[in-house]
């Protein structure tokens, strides 16, 4: 990474993580140190201090689109954890971000589509109110509806997805206006963002590489400079082999006592075979180290940039037993039912309803200890390739 890129992701981590108020940013040096040296792991018992790093907030796995690679649907556009009929409505949400603002600085809420979710931007609205950073990710296709009110509220990140050019986006997401809509809810943010001379929100593209667009980075690249995000965020494609998938049910039914619940939506090896990873190891070198520090470029999982072989490799040669997860002691998931979770890739493993307890007893509570213990001891089988993990 040269220096103009080592500046932009300062600059953009400052503004991203201290905008308003001095407790953001001794939260950001304190999470750093803690997930850079995983710290975390040497509090005794499974237990956590506090501050967390933020709490999802999952309002509804609907979406409207059914992106071939997503983890939350199979091959027949099922979402993998259906609780449609148990979702909470705007107004339980209310009393839940009245709790979510007494324990943590920041809410990401995320889906399915949070933006499909009805009264969303009044959720997004009391949680500013509340204190709250507030982040999204959104496929952005009802973005630009709502980019005046987003910027008006003071919403810190809202992140975009978008997979490649127009053809190849579209194709991906299944939908023929997935990259016009999303292309347009960007471009309404940042317009009102710069009629308004605010420096937020912080617009990110999330962009997962696959075998359909790993030829066209730069050029992706180019296109995110012009539209004039302030990063693009590569994310390593998650999937599974069917013995990884076995491995990782027969665990949880050993250790947990549940069910991977619809582990088949990481079924995805056939969007990654095929890449040619020496080439792209290649392009991303010369990507990072020609880039002009604008847009700034990240990459997830934390080292994934260095370690492309073995990202698209088979299973087996992902470096699991080095790897260490933080997930457990920086955030908690909310469902859409108010389930609380300690990991977002297993959503059935309960640790408690939001409704029912307050968070500090769900946090330290027996189940998430458990959880934290079992995490402690290595990440499960299930686990490789996910953000959270760090090729470091
Ligand atoms: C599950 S989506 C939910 C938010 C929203 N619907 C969207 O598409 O941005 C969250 C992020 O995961 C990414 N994603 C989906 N499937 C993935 C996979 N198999 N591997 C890595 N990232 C994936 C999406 O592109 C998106 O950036
Ligand atoms: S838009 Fe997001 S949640 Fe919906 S199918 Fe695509 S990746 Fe999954």
């Amino acid at each position: 990474m040269n220096l103009h890129q080592h500046l932009a992701n300062f600059k953009i981590g400052l503004r991203a993580h201290s905008p308003r108020h001095p407790r953001y940013l001794s939260n950001m040096v304190k999470r750093r140190l803690r997930c850079g040296l995983h710290l975390d792991h040497l509090w005794p018992g499974g237990w956590s201090p506090r501050p967390i790093l933020w709490v999802d907030a999952i309002p509804t796995y609907r979406c409207n689109l059914e992106c071939k690679m997503c983890f939350q649907r199979n091959d027949e556009g099922a979402v993998r954890w259906a609780l449609q009929d148990q979702e909470f409505s705007p107004d339980q949400w209310k009393l839940i971000i009245d709790r979510v603002a007494q324990f943590a600085p920041t809410i990401l809420w995320i889906g399915g589509e949070v933006l499909i979710y009805p009264r969303i931007v009044e959720l997004l609205a009391y949680s500013k109110r509340k204190g709250l950073k507030v982040l999204i990710v959104t496929n952005g296709f009802f973005l630009a509806n709502v980019a005046e009110k987003l910027v008006e509220i003071g919403v810190d990140l809202v992140t975009v997805s978008i997979d490649g050019s127009e053809t190849l986006h579209n194709a991906i997401r299944q939908n023929s206006q997935a990259f016009t809509r999303a292309v347009e809810g960007i471009k309404a943010v940042l317009a009102v963002r710069q009629a308004r001379r605010s420096s937020l929100p912080i617009v990110t593209i999330n962009h997962v590489i696959t075998r359909h667009n790993y030829r066209q980075i730069f050029e992706f690249v180019t296109f995110a400079r012009e539209l004039g995000v302030d990063v693009v965020q590569f994310l390593g494609l998650i999937y599974l082999d069917q013995t990884t998938m076995q491995c990782h049910r027969e665990v949880l039914r050993s250790e947990f006592s549940i069910e991977a619940a619809n582990i088949d939506a990481l079924d995805n090896s056939q969007y990654a075979s095929g890449i040619d990873t020496t080439w792209l190891q290649e392009q991303i070198n010369t990507l990072r180290e020609t880039s002009p520090g604008f847009p700034a470029l990240r990459f997830c999982p934390s080292g994934f940039e260095d370690y492309i072989e073995a990202h698209y490799g088979p299973d087996g040669l992902l470096p699991l037993a080095h790897q260490r997860c933080s997930a457990p002691w920086q955030k908690m998931t909310i469902q859409p039912n108010g389930d609380v979770i300690g990991c977002c890739k297993l959503p059935n493993l309960y640790t408690g309803n939001v409704l029912n307890e307050d968070l500090e007893s769900i946090w330290n509570g027996q189940a998430f200890r458990r959880f934290r213990q079992r995490i402690k001891q290595g990440p499960l089988p299930g686990c490789i390739r996910c953000g959270w993990l760090s090729y470091r």
